[in-house]
């Protein structure tokens, strides 16, 4: 019968001289013939040029884009993500090459059978407690999960120990045996209970479709609320997404994938209509969860709660996945609002409102970008010198040369949008304050600008300018001090700049800048409208002052008909302060 090959090289040898790479791997990828070997695209990375060869002399394949390479044992356990046993077995199957485990392998494979088996049959009695109308079911209902996902899922009730037992005893399976799976617990008194009794119970399936283990919900309050199997030969946390199975078919033809943290987000998401769905079984993702996800979607979705665990667990995984970027391949992010998870946005939410989250999800880079922008609190040389640190820490995570490259490039220019834009604000202040301080009075200093150097003018408007009361304290003693000149001598002399300076030292300045900036460019008639304008926009206050004072005359009066002298100037003091607010200065 069976030839004793036990050993692993031994029976590649064989199949090595039996099949041919390219007609093995040919069933998974386009391959055409060129030179001495076979080229296609590469199924582990995304291109569009073929760089994936496979070379049938040497029995080997590499890919010179993402450099993946190997045997066909390599070849089949990283394209079906098989345990190196499974992948054997894989290739045993198609060659008709038989391979005798050594006594090592074969021992762990048939006991990993036997503990699937049992977890299997177990499920097979856990659904049928999910009865209608009992209290889990209830809750189940409760929560708005369709009888559809009950049976995808495969969702479950688990009853206690004795009960378990006894269904698994009769079917054949020993005490001993089912004691190896995690099935029972054991007290310290010797007792046995069951592990995930009286509780909703969620199989979980390995990438073959074995179940391995279970997430058990409680519905009495438990403070334990999940129950999950533990780390065993076949549950490998790392290496499971909870729901692949069950939503294989959806996120192969929507070729999107989304990663949420729980269980129950994925099942309401698939009764929403999201089918597209896995979870990790713990807020980490791995290196391996990581990679099967790329082969469905280069840019998996990261949907985490939108509370602070998930975004904190959001930031980490960001950073662990630099390492293994490859060109095309990368994360997103999309974020839940107001703490929600995405069950409990989904509760008053459609899919639709979940899709426009997704059309909003940040990419990885830039989550990468703001996680350093928002460790920078200041804006010294140092720490905009720290920004460099941070981007060379992150681009040193990246293996992939031209993908670091490219996290160099973008975060560098990231870093200068960052400081050219807080420059900006800050001058961008700096000038408004200016302006703001000028407008408070900018009249009344165009004010002073006209009658200190425009004197000229002054002769035209000397009632008006005596007239005029300036609010600032400041700028009326300067404009008293201007205008003594001028009564004193019947034209205005300027006295040099001393008095100004006692007044205020910046003043003068101030108002030598705001003649070259307002007047400096006008020619005489412009400066005559504009002085007007001044002038009008000093006497506006005065103007409704003058109208209340009216107003209140025509209220107070007691004659029945309000003395036409009384309204024309009423109508009078109203047209000069529409006209002033028409072509107010601002
Ligand atoms: P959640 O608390 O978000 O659980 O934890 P959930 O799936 O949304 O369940 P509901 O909506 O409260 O019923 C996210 C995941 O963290 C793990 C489980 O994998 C869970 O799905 N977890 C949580 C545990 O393992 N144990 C716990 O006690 C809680
Ligand atoms: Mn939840």
């Amino acid at each position: 019968m069976i030839k004793n090959n036990n050993s692993v090289n031994q029976f590649l040898t064989e199949v090595n001289n039996k099949v041919r790479l390219s007609d093995f791997i040919g069933q998974f990828v386009n391959l055409v013939e060129r030179g001495n070997s076979f080229v296609g695209n590469c199924p582990f990375h995304n291109e569009k040029t073929p760089s994936f060869n496979v070379n049938n002399d040497k029995s080997l394949f590499y890919c010179f884009g993402c450099k993946a390479g190997g045997n066909i044992i390599n070849f089949i356990s990283k394209y079906k993500n098989l345990q190196f046993v499974e992948s054997l077995i894989y290739i045993s199957q198609y060659s008709g090459i038989p391979y005798i485990y050594n006594q090592k392998t074969s021992k762990i494979s048939s006991e990993a059978k036997l503990l699937t088996n049992i977890l299997c049959k177990s499920n097979t009695l856990f659904k049928e407690l999910l009865k209608k109308e009992t209290i889990a079911y209830k809750y189940l209902k409760k929560r708005g999960i369709t009888d559809d996902a009950l049976k995808i899922f495969n969702i479950g009730y688990a009853p206690d120990h004795k009960n378990l037992l006894k269904y698994l005893e009769s079917d054949g399976f020993s005490f001993d045996e089912i004691k190896k799976t995690d099935l029972l617990i054991k007290n310290t008194k010797g007792e046995f209970f069951g592990r995930f009794s009286n509780r909703i119970t969620f199989p979980i399936y390995n990438f073959s479709n074995d179940i391995v283990g279970f997430g058990a919900r409680t519905i009495q309050d438990s403070k334990i609320k999940y129950i999950n199997s533990q780390e065993s030969l076949v549950f490998k946390k790392s290496q499971l997404l909870y729901g692949l199975k069950e939503n294989l078919e959806h996120i192969r033809s929507e070729k999107e994938i989304f990663l949420v943290e729980g269980y129950m987000d994925v099942i309401k998401l698939y009764c929403s209509g999201i089918k597209n769905v896995v979870s990790t079984l713990g807020t980490t993702l791995s290196e391996m969860q990581l990679k099967k996800m790329w082969n469905f979607s280069d840019t998996p979705y990261i949907c985490f709660d939108g509370d602070d665990a998930g975004q904190i667990a959001s930031k980490k995984i960001a950073e662990k996945v630099l390492k293994f970027l490859l060109p095309g391949k990368s994360l997103k992010f999309v974020l839940i609002p107001e703490n929600l998870d995405p069950d409990s946005f989904l509760q008053n939410k459609r899919k639709d409102d979940f899709l426009v989250l997704k059309k909003k999800a940040k990419d990885l880079s830039m989550i990468i970008w703001e996680g350093i922008e928002n460790s920078i609190n200041s804006d010294t040389p140092e720490s905009i010198a720290l920004i460099d640190n941070k981007i060379n820490d992150i681009v040193k995570k990246i293996d992939d040369v031209k993908v670091s490259k490219e996290y160099f490039k973008f975060l560098k220019s990231q870093k200068d949008n960052f400081t050219w834009n807080r420059n900006k604000i800050k001058t961008g202040l700096k000038q408004k304050s200016y302006l703001n301080k000028i407008i408070e009075n900018i009249n009344e200093k165009l004010f002073l600008v006209m009658i200190i150097f425009y004197k000229d003018y002054l002769t035209d408007y000397h009632e008006e300018i005596f007239q005029i009361k300036l609010s600032n304290e400041l700028l009326e003693k300067a404009k008293t001090e201007v205008l003594k000149n001028y009564t004193v001598e019947s034209k205005f002399i300027l006295e040099g700049e001393n008095n100004y300076k006692e007044l205020a030292p910046n003043l003068l300045s101030e108002i030598k800048e705001l003649k070259n900036t307002h007047t400096s460019s006008l020619n005489e008639e412009e400066k005559k409208v504009f002085f007007r304008q001044i002038l009008n926009n000093l006497r506006l206050p005065n103007l409704l002052e003058e109208r209340k004072l009216i107003e209140k005359q025509m209220v107070e009066s007691s004659a029945k008909v309000i003395s036409a002298n009384l309204l024309k100037k009423y109508n009078k003091i109203s047209y000069e302060i529409k006209n002033i607010q028409n072509k107010s200065l601002e």
